[in-house]
């Protein structure tokens, strides 16, 4: 059985056959009508959702399967005191495949432990969000009709975005990516995107503060949301959360052939105005996102355990104590558990924080 954690659970050739499917889907979306009858996808969002949610529910009633679900933690038994991994074993129970979004880092983690079907992270705290990056990497192919040889700028909030996270995750192992990275000092990707990601891969990449100084060089910008919720203060957020808004002005410089992108939700990161450009593509982003789901649903409900994956980590327990306090394990009664990494340094293996 396979799951989506993070980008990297499946090779560039993985990804590339889902992409395939997502555009046969695309094109003969009656073929796939009624493939999952009789199949139940569980929908678990322990934090809100419009996108994400509503296009995991939609692609398994288009593919002809149900979904059951909860939309908020408060209407779930966490509001009781459940945790994490009992919520899962009981759920496994209940559905064929379970999407799941948390608001602490590493919960799908500890979901992985226990769940008896395919299990899909539908974004973690400010760690990961793959389904998400499976929507980008499709809405560039259609855009661009390759993955190499581009500069990508990523903007806004880099260190709690995590769709950004993994973005680059999955983007490093193209050809001739480049990527620049726009933020203020605080908002920087996380180090261990540098280290473990950017820097063994070899990927060009640059840090900046203002668009403006790298507009003309991007072939993709991809626009963030500074996110009040990961903040650890109001007074935190509010200094940084007009970092950035994007205009008809600013985008004078940039190429034609430019495509604009974002996650969404925006909130005034993206001017109106800009909607009407022709290199906006984030509406149409956000559709590719059911069908990438759609074929994500498909594959993982099809897929057997791989023979290549290999597991030749070294691990350490309770040694070291997590210091980010939205880690799951700093949360729910769980082990402190590191990862030994390629510099010899440990990294948490539900949030990736290094060891202090
Ligand atoms: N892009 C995204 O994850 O949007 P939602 O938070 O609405 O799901």
């Amino acid at each position: 059985m396979r799951h989506l954690l993070d980008t990297t659970d499946f090779t560039t050739k993985e990804i590339d056959e889902m992409i395939s499917l997502a555009l046969d889907i695309i094109e003969h979306g009656d073929k796939y009508a009624h493939i999952c009858e009789g199949k139940k996808l569980a929908t678990l969002f322990f934090e809100p959702s419009t996108r994400t949610r509503l296009s995991f529910e939609a692609a398994m009633y288009e593919l002809g399967g149900h979904v059951l679900g909860f939309s908020e933690a408060s209407s779930s038994s966490t509001s009781k005191g459940e945790s994490v991994a009992d919520t899962i074993r009981i759920v496994s129970n209940y559905a064929d495949i379970i999407a799941m979004r948390h608001p602490l880092e590493g919960a799908p983690r500890v979901a992985l432990t226990k769940t008896l079907v395919p299990l899909i992270n539908a974004g973690d705290g400010g760690h990961t969000h793959p389904t998400q990056t499976l929507t980008d990497l499709l809405t560039i192919y259609r855009e661009k009709g390759t993955f190499d040889n581009f500069t990508v700028g990523l903007c806004g909030d880099l260190k709690y975005g995590r769709t950004v996270h993994s973005l680059i995750k999955a983007m490093c192992r193209y050809n001739g990516v480049r990527f620049v990275l726009i933020s203020p000092e605080e908002l920087k990707v996380p180090d261990y995107i540098i280290k473990e990601v950017l820097e063994p891969c070899g990927a060009d990449y640059k840090e900046v503060e203002t668009m403006e100084e790298v507009m003309e060089e991007l072939d993709i910008l991809y626009m963030t949301r500074v996110q009040r919720e990961r903040f650890p203060s109001e007074e935190e957020y509010l200094k940084h959360k007009d970092a950035f808004i994007l205009d008809c002005e600013k985008l004078k410089s940039a190429k034609e052939s430019l495509t604009i992108m974002h996650p969404l939700p925006r909130v005034n990161e993206i001017a109106v105005e800009v909607d009407g450009d022709k290199r906006a593509k984030y509406f149409e982003q956000a559709l590719n996102g059911k069908y990438i789901r759609m074929a994500l649903i498909l594959t993982l409900l099809n897929m057997k355990d791989s023979e290549e994956r290999k597991e030749n980590d070294e691990y350490i327990t309770d040694t070291y104590k997590c210091a980010n306090p939205r880690c799951i394990c700093n949360n729910e009664p769980l082990s402190h558990i590191f990862r030994k990494t390629d510099d010899g340094s440990f990294r948490c293996v539900y949030c990736e924080e290094k060891n202090n």
